[in-house]
């Protein structure tokens, strides 16, 4: 099976999304110089470049594509070619009404924009599929093309009926039988049961709150129907170019892509990652997700978009200040990024995307941006032949699944003061802060590599799932599990006892009384620290071996956090420093210790391979002790004891 590695070649990729249809021929002879200068190697091309590849129905216009082609192998550039297909052009949807998808109230979605496409629409399919071959047979072969990159971000939904009819062909494979589907979705609630599939529709506009289940499903049949589009593309393309590796685009932790199931279907694992360059927690998020991407390719992966500056789409689009674009694309790399590439080369004059920011901003060739980017393609060509192909090594798990999130976050729940993902990113952040470097897994994988097994939220479990737990647990592993974990089921229904008595019996939880959300604004006190979000009103069953009481208010010394053996259960979100706290001493007891002692705050160490990353998040210098000799690859000086870090400054150190 091709590999990431198959592109790389030693290497780091460097470059990013190529929109050469945006501009006269002349402009390209002055972008691959640029890109030279700039140690690009690589560009991402045709992603939206259907209509000029397919002006009229069935016309074929390669031409460009190959002067294009040509011109970049010239220079020794690789490309990653996109199949067109995220943007049909304007055409389809003229001719064929029924390639447009359809909202939850019924609209359509026009033209004009992008990713107007029904993934379920069957002539959509046969028309993606035909300019996808035609594509993969022209650029077979080319000395250029190093990878596929099918599609974009793949991300619409659909309640048409055509999507409806596929929604009911794969419910029928679901559950076989009406009877069963009338179980799975509890619909003796409501008088909703159905005697006759043509009445199951997608879960459309409603009155009032729709049935969970049925939402829940339709979430997992849009995963699926979009993955099938991938499939039937990527098939396409393996059959020309058997030994390239095909990826697809993530967003980051979006919520309608079951992304473990999807990179099972991937070569190359692939994320486009934006944070916020004004957010505090900015460098923390990008390394939830650069740690959430490296767990589902199971090792090296490729940072497919990042912006070199700001982008268009917040409220107020910040830059990035100097040092930010080369401080979070290594923090990248030491997560395991073998590829570092943008949104997009050059920025736009025109379209939607004018006011994002690129490696080639409107300022040109002497802007800071873009002389930052040629920094950064020297230093990847330093550190590249040290990292590529290897690992980074954890030995915790944050358990995410994408299931279990769709059932958690609907209407009618008990508390929508928060959001899943705030759970997730208060989990990881803690563990971030403590310096402690973690994978992603699901709750089904395998969990032995793992010391420590942390649970932010998983809200509905398989029983599968749950003796994955216990068996961690079993085994001498460490569990750690928030609050509204194992409450329900893969049907969403809630198990006896409103927490799996397996788990309680885990705890040491006899009766779970009452659930006890927070406000925004409010605190529970526990001993030692403060809860927020949530809190619980638990009956020990008197097995615990440690406690950790509320203090006042209703739950005044009921457990807020209970231990038994190495199984612990926190009921309520502790502030973040005590979730850090609490997390390293879990840790530290399980043997497992950050990537270096004594760090000071801000400064993340991450060890990749042999190679030890320092990252400075800070904006004033610091030093960090890193005892004995080493080599920083990027000044390729020796450093013995200590190293100095600048504002936003990295060190990467070799034994
Ligand atoms: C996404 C898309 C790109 C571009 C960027 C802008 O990542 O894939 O085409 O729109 O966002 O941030």
């Amino acid at each position: 099976m091709p590999r990431l590695g198959d592109a790389t070649r030693g290497r780091i990729l460097y470059g990013g999304d190529y929109n050469p249809e945006q501009w006269p021929e002349e402009t390209w002879h002055e972008d691959v110089r640029l890109m030279r200068a700039a140690g690009v190697n690589s560009v991402t091309v045709g992603v939206f470049s259907w209509a000029k590849l397919e002006p009229r129905p069935g016309q074929r216009d390669f031409a460009w594509l190959d002067r294009l082609m040509d011109l970049v192998h010239e220079h020794g550039i690789g490309v990653v070619l996109a199949t067109p297909t995220a943007s049909p052009p304007p055409w389809l949807g003229h001719l064929h009404p029924d390639t447009l998808p359809v909202d939850q109230d019924g609209r359509t979605e026009w033209w004009g924009g992008r990713q107007h496409f029904s993934h379920s629409s069957a002539t959509y399919r046969r028309h993606a599929a035909a300019i996808t071959e035609d594509l993969a047979a022209r650029y077979a072969g080319h000395p250029a093309l190093t990878m596929w990159h099918i599609n974009n971000e793949y991300c619409t939904y659909d309640y048409g009926d055509e999507a409806a009819a596929r929604f009911r062909r794969w419910l029928g494979n679901r559950y076989g039988t009406l009877d069963a589907l009338n179980t799975a979705w509890g619909t003796a609630f409501w008088s909703q049961g159905y005697g006759d599939w043509d009445e199951v529709m997608p879960p459309r506009h409603a009155h009032y709150l729709k049935n969970p289940t049925q939402v829940l499903d339709f979430r997992r049949f849009t995963s699926d129907m979009l993955l099938e589009c991938y499939t039937a593309e990527r098939d396409i393309v393996r059959r020309h170019t058997p030994d390239l590796p095909v990826t697809t685009n993530f967003m980051p932790l979006w919520s309608g892509q079951d992304a473990w199931r999807w990179a099972e279907e991937e070569d190359v694992v692939s994320v486009d990652l934006y944070p916020d360059p004004r957010d505090p927690l900015g460098a923390q998020h990008g390394a939830l997700v650069q740690d959430m991407t490296r767990s589902q390719a199971r090792g090296p992966w490729m940072l497919m978009e990042q912006a070199a500056g700001a982008v268009n789409w917040r409220g107020a689009n910040h830059p990035k200040p100097r040092g930010l674009n080369r401080l979070w694309s290594l923090q990248a790399v030491a997560r395991g990024a073998d590829a570092v590439c943008y949104f997009q080369w050059r920025q736009s004059r025109q379209g939607a995307e004018k006011f994002h920011s690129a490696m080639v901003g409107h300022a040109g060739e002497q802007g800071r941006t873009h002389q930052e980017v040629r920094q950064l393609g020297a230093d990847l060509a330093k550190i590249g032949p040290h990292t590529a192909g290897t690992h980074v090594g954890a030995g915790i798990a944050v358990l995410h699944d994408w299931h279990s999130w769709w059932a958690g976050d609907q209407d009618g729940r008990p508390s929508t003061r928060f959001d899943y993902p705030d759970v997730l990113h208060a989990w990881h952040r803690a563990l971030w802060e403590a310096h402690l470097t973690t994978d992603f897994a699901h709750p089904e994988h395998d969990l032995t590599p793992y010391r420590v097994v942390v649970v932010p939220q998983l809200y509905a479990l398989t029983d599968a799932a749950i003796d994955n737990l216990l068996a961690h647990v079993r085994r001498g592993g460490t569990l750690v599990c928030g609050f509204l974990t194992g409450v329900a089921d893969e049907d969403d229904r809630i198990r006896p006892g409103g927490i799996d008595a397996r788990l309680r019996q885990l705890f040491g939880i006899r009766t779970l009384h009452e659930w006890w959300p927070l406000e925004t604004d409010e605190t529970a006190v526990c001993d030692g620290f403060r809860g927020t979000l949530w809190s619980e009103e638990i009956e020990p069953d008197g097995t615990a071996d440690e406690t950790v009481p509320y203090k006042g208010g209703e739950l005044d010394g009921l457990p807020a956090v209970l231990r038994k053996g190495r199984a612990w259960y926190v009921s309520t979100l502790p502030e973040p420093d005590a979730l850090r706290d609490l997390l390293a001493r879990i840790c530290a007891d399980a043997g497992v210790r950050p990537a270096l002692a004594g760090l000071p705050a801000g400064v993340e160490a991450v060890r990749r391979g042999d190679l030890l990353f320092l990252l400075n998040h800070g904006r004033d210098p610091v030093t960090v002790g890193v005892p004995g000799t080493h080599r920083d690859l990027l000044t390729e000086a020796t450093v013995t004891d200590r190293v100095t870090l600048g504002r936003h400054g990295v060190a990467v150190l070799a034994p």
